[in-house]
Order: C-alpha cells, then sequence, then structure tokens
C-alpha cells in the first residue's frame, strides 16, 4: 500500500499517545525556579548530576520519556513542524511568523551554497577519511581566511549570499569590506552587520550560526558525494532543508515522503538537554573561543560510539545477527562477554526513549517493501524484546534513538557510515542555540579533578634510572 505523508502524522501522533499512556503514573516535573548561585548537588564521577547552568532551550524528563524543545513537545514539533522551525525556535525561542518561516528558510536555503568551503575540503583526502573527522575538518575550513570570492548572479536561481565570505576572520578585510565572524567577542567588539534588510530574524550574533546549520548540512552532503567520487551539488531552490540536505547527499531528488521521514529525524535530533556534545561546544565556547571551533568540538564529541556514533554500530550489529531466530543466542553470548548492546540505554531515559518511539514505526514503516530492511527491521523487534525482558524492569534499559535511525537512513539508501553525520547535521541548531545562551551570561568552565597521585617523589637523572 503507497504510503502518504499524512501516514507519518499519524505514526507520531500514535507514538505520542503511548508515551503519554505509559508513563501516566511517574511524577509530574517541578517546574525549576531560578538558582541562586553556588548550590549544593549531589554530583557522580563525569559530572553525573551536576548542574552547571540554567537553560530554556530544552527538557529532558527520563522518568516520563519527555523531550521538550523550549515548551514544545518533540511528538507535536515531528507531527505539525519542519525543521527549519524548529531550528528557528531553539535559536530565537518562539515559533516563527509565516512571513519569519519564509525568511528564514529561504536564508538557510542561500546559505547552503558554500562552494569554495566545499572546494576547499576535497582538496583533502575526505573520501578516505573518518565522515566524521573529514566534517570537523570541514567546519573548521568554514571559519578559515579565504582570499577570493566568488562571483555569484544575483540572479541565479540560488541567489547566492556569500556565505563563505561571512567566514573570514576578523582579522582580514578583503577587497577593503569588513566581515563578520562572530567571535564571542561580546561588548568588546561589534561586527558590521551584513544581514540583507529582509532578513527579520537575524542579527550579527546569530549569522554565523545560520552559517553553521546551512553549511554543515553541504560539507556532510558533500562527503557524502566525494566518498563516492563525486562533486557537490548545490542546492535547489524549491526543495525545504531536509530536502536539499538528502538531493545533495544522494544526487537524487527525494519522494515527498523522503523528505518529510529525513525533516522528522532531523526535528528529532536536533537538542538533547546537557548531552556530551552539547557541553563539549559549551565548555569550547566559554573561553571565548569562536562559535566554528565550538561547533568543532560538538562534532568530535558526537562521533564516539557511546554517543552519535552507536547507530551505525547498531546497523553491523543487526547485520551480523542475521535474523530473528539468531537473537536470543547472540544476545546470551553478548551478555557472557559483559558487552554493551549497541542502540540501548541512555543516561537519562529510564523509560523509553521518545525519539525511538517514534523512529521505531517509522523503520516499519519504510521497510514492509524492501526484503533486506525488512529482516533487519524483525531482527531489530527481536533484539529489542530480548533486552527489554532481560533489563527493561531491573536496569531500565529500553531502546535509544540510534536504534532505529539506521533502517530509516538505510531505506533512504545512505551509506551507514555516514549515519552519524545526520545526527551532527541536525544537532548543529541545538548545539548553536546552547552556546548562545549559555555565552549571554558566560562562565569559563572550571570542574576540578581530586588529585589522588603521590607526593614528595625525588627525581632521578635519567642515567640514573634503572
Ligand atoms: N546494554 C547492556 N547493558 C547496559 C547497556 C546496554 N546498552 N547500557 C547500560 N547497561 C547496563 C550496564 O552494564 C550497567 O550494568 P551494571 O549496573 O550491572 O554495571 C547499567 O546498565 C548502567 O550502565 P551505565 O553504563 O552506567 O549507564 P550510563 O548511564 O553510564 O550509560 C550509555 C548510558 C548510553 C553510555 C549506555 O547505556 C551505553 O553504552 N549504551 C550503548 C551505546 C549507545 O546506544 N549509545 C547511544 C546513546 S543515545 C544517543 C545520545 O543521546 O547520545
Amino acid at each position: 500500500m503507497e504510503q502518504t505523508l499524512d501516514d507519518i502524522t499519524r505514526i507520531v501522533l500514535e507514538a505520542k499517545e503511548r508515551a503519554y499512556r505509559e508513563t501516566d503514573n511517574e511524577p509530574e516535573p517541578n517546574m525549576a525556579s531560578s538558582l541562586n548561585w553556588p548550590i549544593e548537588c549531589t554530583v557522580g564521577p563525569g559530572l553525573e548530576g551536576a548542574i552547571a547552568c540554567e537553560t530554556r532551550i530544552g527538557y529532558v524528563n527520563g522518568a516520563k520519556g519527555w523531550l521538550i524543545y523550549r515548551g514544545y513537545d518533540i511528538f507535536d514539533l515531528c507531527a505539525y513542524s519542519s525543521f527549519e522551525e524548529t531550528s528557528f525556535l531553539l535559536l530565537h525561542g518562539k515559533l516563527p511568523s509565516a512571513t519569519e518561516l519564509e525568511t528564514f528558510s529561504k536564508t538557510l536555503r542561500r546559505r547552503m551554497f558554500i562552494p569554495k568551503t566545499q572546494r576547499l575540503l576535497l582538496s583533502f583526502p575526505v573520501e578516505s577519511m573518518n565522515p566524521m573527522a573529514a566534517l570537523r575538518l570541514g567546519t573548521n575550513l568554514m571559519r578559515q581566511k579565504q582570499t577570493y570570492q566568488d562571483h555569484l548572479s544575483e540572479s541565479s536561481s540560488q541567489e547566492a549570499l556569500h556565505s563563505d565570505d561571512d567566514s573570514i576572520a576578523m582579522e582580514t578585510v578583503p577587497e577593503g569590506k569588513q566581515h563578520p565572524v562572530f567571535q564571542f567577542l561580546k561588548g568588546l567588539f561589534r561586527p558590521v552587520s551584513t544581514v540583507e534588510p529582509t532578513d527579520l530574524v537575524s542579527s550579527d550574533e546569530t549569522e554565523s550560526c545560520y552559517n553553521l546549520i546551512a553549511g554543515v548540512a553541504s560539507v556532510a552532503a558533500a562527503i557524502g558525494r566525494a566518498r563516492e567520487g563525486r562533486i557537490p551539488l548545490e542546492p535547489l531552490p524549491d526543495l525545504s532543508f531536509a530536502g536539499n540536505y538528502l538531493y545533495m547527499l544522494t544526487g537524487r531528488r527525494p519522494t515527498p515522503l523522503e523528505e518529510r521521514i529525513m525533516d522528522v529525524c532531523l526535528i528529532l535530533h536536533a537538542d538533547h538537554g546537557m548531552n556530551a556534545s552539547t557541553f563539549a561546544s559549551m565548555v569550547v565556547a566559554s573561553t571565548l573561543s569562536d562559535i566554528y571551533l565550538a561547533i568543532g568540538a560538538g562534532i568530535s564529541a558526537l562521533s564516539g560510539p557511546l554517543h552519535g556514533g552507536a547507530n551505525v554500530e547498531v546497523v553491523s550489529m543487526l547485520e551480523r545477527i542475521g535474523k530473528p531466530s539468531a537473537v536470543k543466542k547472540w544476545y546470551r553470548t553478548a551478555m557472557e562477554q559483559k558487552k554493551k548492546v549497541m542502540g540501548f540505554g541512555h543516561r537519562v531515559y529510564k523509560a523509553y526513549d521518545p525519539r525511538a518511539r517514534i523512529l521505531g514505526p517509522l523503520a516499519g514503516m519504510l521497510a514492509t517493501e524492501n526484503p533486506e530492511l525488512k529482516t533487519m527491521y524483525q531482527t531489530a523487534l527481536a533484539l529489542e524484546q530480548e533486552v527489554v525482558a532481560h533489563l527493561g524492569d531491573s536496569k531500565k534499559i529500553f531502546p535509544n534513538v540510534d536504534f532505529f535511525s539506521g533502517i530509516v537512513y538505510r531505506s533512504m539508501g545512505i551509506p551507514s557510515d555516514l549515519y552519524t553525520t545526520i545526527f551532527a547535521v541536525s544537532r548543529v541548531s541545538g548545539w548553536c542555540a546552547r552556546v548562545m545562551e549559555y555565552i549571554e551570561h558566560n562562565r569559563i568552565f572550571r570542574p576540578r579533578a581530586l588529585y589522588t597521585g603521590r607526593f614528595d617523589e625525588k627525581y632521578v637523572p635519567l642515567q640514573d634510572r634503572s
């Protein structure tokens, strides 16, 4: 049966209904009031439990399995919003008006056009690099000094905005113009704005965020293309952010269904509390470094298998297991070897991850037509049943966001080693929003480590050491 866009909305709303029903008995969260610093809180290793700052951006309730962006439930955003609107919401704290959304979407589309950065990127062996390392490099290149300009016709279909120019470091003034790059010099220096008068939503500070949200998607797409020996593609004027990202990555115009599914995936991954990559971005930003380097730190932190890299591991794990009937034996061996099952467990969620609640049925819907995916999906369901039966009640281990996302991406023909870059493309908006918020009342991060080493060691010259 042909799937429609309405089916996706229905799947999301059904997931919402299940989530609320199943966690109805969990206590409602207390509304946090503003803190009087310093505060006392119980802290575990790795800063677990530590409160580092206040935020109005996002909220995760691990017991209820809630994920909230700026007061809006993730289920409602996935059902009714778009990635452009969600990014605007995260950055600006409110849903945009129709004009603001149109302007913002156009701005992002134009700033996806970064031929100079992509050209520079391809002068490195990105096709043989780890995709997240290549993405990190691409973000760095976005901020690098450019010594030439593209001369694009104003009437070109892209109405290309010279977003690359915007990443020229402040100390360079090529061709007598000033090009702003946000460097957290709040109160010391305000860069000159190049914002178009029609750009109702921009300010000097947010320009680099717009460049990053758009540019990281283009860089990620170019990396995917390079790995197939192809050159980057330009964004198309009639596609959404999600549609353009898919088009620039696969070289194929996505179907409306694929465009919508990618949109939902991007909304789902856009923000998630003080996770490792968000924290890494904020730590770098708190030194008054710059936002390109801060986002680069986020990309680096996201690349690990305990964070964003898990979905790549999930797909190869499901491939190794092979079929549903092999699950029980595989699981027993994994537990005997004290292995963690990728795509399960979460530091915060002790209920079912709401993102997995949406991605699971979406993966199921996409797998129906494809025998290879169908087997993988059924293997995933059998594994979920096994893990939850053994660890659900006792350790509160349930599928997390990474468990089903790989199956969804595979259905769109995306190679598995690029999955974590999709996570990054989306999360840039959350990183930017969090960094911008934190820097308003910046305090450099400086936790302590307890020294448990030795004192009073006597220095022995090299030649006297045994
Ligand atoms: N499979 C089997 N057992 C697990 C798993 C798992 N995936 N996750 C946790 N446990 C067990 C763990 O062995 C420990 O048992 P015990 O108390 O007997 O020692 C207990 O649960 C607590 O584990 P933990 O490692 O202390 O829990 P954590 O909160 O530090 O870890 C986690 C969270 C995500 C790092 C971990 O669950 C994990 O490594 N999962 C697999 C990797 C994965 O899927 N990562 C994606 C995370 S979601 C994406 C994101 O938001 O970044």
